[in-house]
């Protein structure tokens, strides 16, 4: 896929103000002198909000004069809402800063995946504890539910399923609901915020012709703009920080639900999720695999690895997604270069984001099981057997990347940094040593211990008994899912 550094006369300069403000609010927000973003990201981080900004001056353009249909208006509506910084507390961060078409929707900035793994909210100082993920191909994960017949939880969104989809109906129009409320990633205090920010954007008329007039007819309270730019989380005094009557509360929630609803059609179209990648060009008969890509795809289909059990290519009647949406515990080493671990003392603005500090453990789906956000009871009394486990992710576009020397973080943390250390962590998990502290052969001849030892999966990984030949075999398979393949050769 293209990187989009093609300037329009204008837009430049609209892009570096614009990034100058972001740069400045963060730096403005931070806490006595804390500030986990490594220096040599900045750069990165500015070119990549001023890639968001001429998307969105693009697609806004395409708005104003493309003939467009019902379904091309509401995809087009999604994307500008993503790549709209201003629907961030600090008017600094959209979406898309955390997941961008060049690495396959997931982070975007090389230094923050090699370092932080982690990546920043509009309160620059906040940063969350897991990486993000790539959200192709996330449409098509079903609304959570227990599957009897497999004895599993299915579906969801988030690496802990929490996003189930129960009130939406659909798991990931519930998703786009949870970034813009977080305080440590978009940080409204509201949702009215985000109906409020809308309301004062150049494509209101856009969203109100397809939502109907209804859609923004708020009485909004006169200090509606004061709050909306405080940071979040609210009060537990005042939760809902916009006083509006039932009536105005009721449309902004409605209109709430249309905009998470755009956003996921978006997702879930040919633009985000399109099956073009070198492995469907070979499946459909219009490509062949190198004989280097063909041994590591027998590979990841055999009992060797079992690979395919979990990261399904495909079945009777199911698409090639490269995951069963089906949540599992590798027994990955904790990420001791997240922030989050450090955020245990009040921000200057009185949050904190991890009270338990280095104590905090990611129970994964467990955890959200356990947690009052588990909408279905029945589902608590399972949720020590699912500590630690976290949702599989699909694996088109784990490698795309800008660039060859471009850095991506892998599992839920961003504990491994490549392709070949994944596959060297399913191969060697349970052959190699445990590393002793500072040990210059972690991931190459020992490994750490795992977060969350009591549910680690023994059975299909940990000791494959696979040649370092056979290893990059897997990682070149791997590397045709990557999405805007052209047989014509590159
Ligand atoms: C500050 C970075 C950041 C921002 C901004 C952000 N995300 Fe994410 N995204 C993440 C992280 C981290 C995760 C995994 C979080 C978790 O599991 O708790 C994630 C997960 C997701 C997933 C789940 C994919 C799956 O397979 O389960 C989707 C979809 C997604 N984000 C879409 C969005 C949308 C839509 C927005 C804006 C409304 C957004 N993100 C804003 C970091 C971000
Ligand atoms: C038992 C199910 C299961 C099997 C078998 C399995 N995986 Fe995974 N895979 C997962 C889960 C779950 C994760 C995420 C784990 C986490 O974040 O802690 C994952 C993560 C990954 C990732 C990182 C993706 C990302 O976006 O971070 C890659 C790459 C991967 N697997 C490839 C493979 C390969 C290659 C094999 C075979 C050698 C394999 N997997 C076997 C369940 C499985």
């Amino acid at each position: 896929m293209k990187t989009h550094y093609a300037w329009v006369a204008g837009t430049t300069a609209i892009g570096l103000l614009a990034a100058a403000t972001a740069l400045r609010s963060g730096e403005a927000d931070s806490p006595t002198g804390w500030d986990p973003i490594p220096a040599t990201a900045r750069k990165e981080i500015k070119s990549v909000e001023m890639e968001i900004d001429h998307i969105e001056a693009e697609s806004l353009d395409r708005a104003r004069w493309a003939a467009l249909d019902r379904f091309q208006q509401i995809t087009l509506l999604g994307k500008i809402i993503f790549y709209d910084k201003d629907l961030s507390v600090n008017r600094n961060e959209a979406c898309s800063f955390c997941h961008m078409p060049e690495t396959g929707f997931s982070g975007p900035v090389s230094v923050l995946n090699q370092t932080t793994a982690a990546y920043p909210g509009s309160v620059r100082t906040r940063f969350s504890g897991r990486r993000p993920q790539s959200h192709t191909y996330a449409s098509y994960s079903p609304v959570l539910h227990y599957n009897l017949e497999q004895g599993d939880f299915v579906g969801g969104q988030f690496w802990d399923m929490r996003a189930t989809g129960l009130r939406l109906d659909s798991a990931l129009a519930e998703q786009a609901q949870g970034p813009p409320l977080n305080p440590v990633e978009m940080g409204l205090i509201d949702p009215a915020c985000m109906v409020y920010r809308i309301s004062q954007s150049p494509y209101r008329s856009m969203a109100q012709s397809l939502w109907g007039a209804q859609a923004f007819a708020v009485q909004w309270p006169a200090n509606a703009k004061q709050v909306c730019d405080r940071p979040g989380p609210a009060p537990d005094v005042d939760p809902l920080p916009v006083h509006l009557g039932p009536v105005d509360r009721g449309i902004a929630q409605t209109t709430f639900d249309r905009i998470a609803e755009a956003i996921a059609t978006f997702e879930g179209s040919p633009e985000v999720a399109p099956f073009s990648s070198k492995y469907d060009y070979v499946m459909a008969g219009r490509a062949e695999f190198t004989p280097q890509e063909k041994a590591g795809y027998e590979l990841f289909r055999s009992k060797t690895t079992h690979c395919n059990e979990c990261h399904r290519d495909g079945g009777p009647g199911e698409e090639p997604l490269f995951t069963d949406f089906t949540a599992s515990n590798l027994g990955v080493p904790p990420n001791p270069d997240l922030p989050f671990y450090k955020e245990n003392t009040p921000d200057q603005l009185g949050y904190t984001a991890n009270p338990d500090g280095l104590k905090f453990l990611d129970l994964g789906v467990g955890g959200f099981l356990a947690s009052p956000q588990n909408p279905n009871h029945e589902w608590a009394a399972m949720a020590k057997s699912y500590f630690g486990k976290y949702k599989t992710p699909t694996l088109r576009n784990v490698d795309m990347r800008p660039r060859t020397d471009f850095v991506k973080a892998y599992m839920h943390n961003g504990y491994l940094k490549s392709l070949k250390e994944v596959v060297h962590f399913y191969n060697t998990r349970d052959t190699l040593p445990r590393c002793k502290p500072g040990d210059p052969g972690e991931k190459i001849t020992c490994w750490p211990a795992p977060e969350n030892p009591a549910t680690i999966n023994r059975k299909q990984l940990g000791d494959l008994k696979l040649t370092g030949q056979q290893e990059d075999m897997l990682v070149a398979f791997l590397q045709t899912l990557t999405d805007g393949y052209s047989p014509s050769g590159k």
